[in-house]
């Protein structure tokens, strides 16, 4: 038997198109849609009607980079699968990618299968899965054309963390040559991570023990230049390149310049560059801990550039990154010694309505929030049109989003499993109303209507964004 709704009259917004429409949900699929009001929608029947009038119907968010339960920094990030995509459903997400770990010396499949056993089961909204490679060998390569195969299409290296997850240049071309071949996106954490551990040395030796030290320490000018050698490593392999959690404006420069050159370069930021900054991080009473994460906040000066790069488009995502360490006893690890802070933000719940703000303050339109923040991220990823918009065939992951409606981010009142929120007092405009997940209420009229169990592993092809 089939099930429909039907969501009358608001304003859907995609990434190319606003129109006042009807949109009829048939089996967990969008199956039409109908300018409101016309014979055509009207005739709709359904089981249930939503009123989105005054709304605007928007496709579900999709977060291309979450850590839920991450290892890290000697304790674990703090959302579960659980706790986290229930957070994200609130704030308006629908999707998560999130990175399963190789652990030196252990296989890729074995790291699969642990994230599997983590997620499966425990999900809200729907869930895929990006392989961070943290040990480059040739068994290693032959896994990665398996894991493609199987809808694992993107693959993260580090040029940061020496001894952690750290890949040299040569496992890094080698890991390129592979993708080059099967169509795998590299992701990069763009940060020369040598250089930075002797500054880090230096500083703990000069008594720089604060917060504030992290941004110091990771400089801007070494993002940079490893986003120019990420590049370099990726145009000799004849790889397209993917640069995650871009922060400083000399990086978005690289970027925006071999972009020029018309190569297949792109790079992803996040809420926390765009809105926080090295101000936070030099907060006193070890406060600034509850922003570190890397690359690093960056003076505000950086900002403007991140919101040019995503309207001139060369910076084509925003996710959230979203890591959290409770400050209580996580960050609280690095007290004395800021490179022991466990590095990472919570933010999951955050990114739609910091995105929307960010329309409302006029750095962006409506639809290029869509486009960032859904589509684009689908497309990367390989998960459009399934995800990322609202169009006949696509999954009903829907949100009902109130543009007008006003709300103050707080711990108190958010649903991630964390402590703190990086953006504690903000005001935004704009909320969540409700939320489907392929067809079903998860939240509905600001209720959680949603369960653990409902969102499912969902394979991807490879990346459709290429030039
Ligand atoms: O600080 C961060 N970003 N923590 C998460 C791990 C990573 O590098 O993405
Ligand atoms: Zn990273
Ligand atoms: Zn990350
Ligand atoms: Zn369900």
């Amino acid at each position: 038997m089939s099930s429909r709704t039907v969501i009358r009259g608001g304003l859907v917004i995609t990434a190319s198109d606003e129109m006042h429409a009807d949109v009829l949900i048939e089996d967990g699929r969008i199956a039409a849609l109908a300018a409101s009001g016309t014979p055509a929608a009207e005739a709709w029947t359904a089981e249930r009607t939503i009123d989105a009038t005054g709304k605007y119907v928007i496709p579900g968010g999709v977060d291309a980079h979450t850590h839920m339960e991450l290892p890290f920094g000697g304790t674990f990030a703090s959302d579960t699968f659980e706790t986290g995509t229930r957070a994200a459903a609130w704030g308006g997400t629908t999707t998560i990618i999130d990175f399963a770990v190789q652990s030196v010396g252990h296989s890729l499949r074995e790291g699969l299968d642990a994230w599997h056993a983590k997620a499966g089961g425990n999900c809200a909204i729907d869930y895929g899965f990006h392989m961070i490679v943290s040990d480059v060998n040739q068994e290693t390569l032959k896994e990665m054309d398996l894991l493609v195969e199987e809808g694992v299409t993107s693959f993260k290296q580090f040029m940061a963390y020496p001894g952690v997850f750290y890949s040299d240049d040569g496992q890094i071309l080698r890991a390129m040559q592979r993708s080059a071949e099967n169509g795998g996106l590299i992701m990069m954490h763009a940060e020369n991570g040598i250089a930075i551990d002797v500054l880090v040395e230096q500083a703990l030796a000069r008594g720089e023990t604060d917060p504030r030290y992290h941004g110091e320490v990771r400089k801007a000018l070494l993002e940079a230049e490893a986003t120019h050698r990420a590049i370099k490593l990726a145009q000799v392999a004849g790889a397209p390149l993917y640069v995650v959690h871009v922060s400083a404006m000399e990086a978005v420069a690289e970027l925006a310049r071999a972009r020029d050159e018309g190569l297949n370069v792109f790079g992803e930021t996040c809420p926390q560059y765009l809105f926080l900054s090295t101000d936070n991080l030099a907060e006193p009473d070890f406060e600034g801990a509850k922003y570190v994460c890397s690359t690093p906040l960056r003076p505000k000066e950086h900002q403007a550039q991140l919101w040019k790069g995503l309207r001139t488009n060369d910076l084509q995502v925003v996710s959230t990154d979203h890591c959290p360490f409770c400050f209580v006893g996580q960050k609280e690890l690095g007290r004395g010694d800021f490179s022991k802070i466990p590095n990472g933000l919570p933010g999951v719940e955050n990114r739609m309505d910091l995105l929307h703000q960010a329309v409302v303050d006029g750095h962006i339109s409506r639809r290029r929030w869509i486009e960032i923040a859904c589509a684009t991220p689908a497309r990367m990823f390989g998960l459009y049109p399934k995800k990322g918009t609202i169009a006949p065939g696509a999954d009903a992951d829907v949100v009902i989003y109130d543009p007008q409606a006003e709300q103050v981010m707080s711990a108190v009142t958010h649903h991630m499993n964390v402590d703190y929120s990086a953006y504690e007092g903000k005001q935004t405009t704009g909320r969540v109303e409700t939320v489907l997940s392929r067809g079903e209420l998860v939240i509905t009229e600001r209720e959680y209507t949603g369960h653990a169990g409902h969102g499912v592993y969902t394979p991807r092809s490879t990346c459709q964004y290429l030039n």
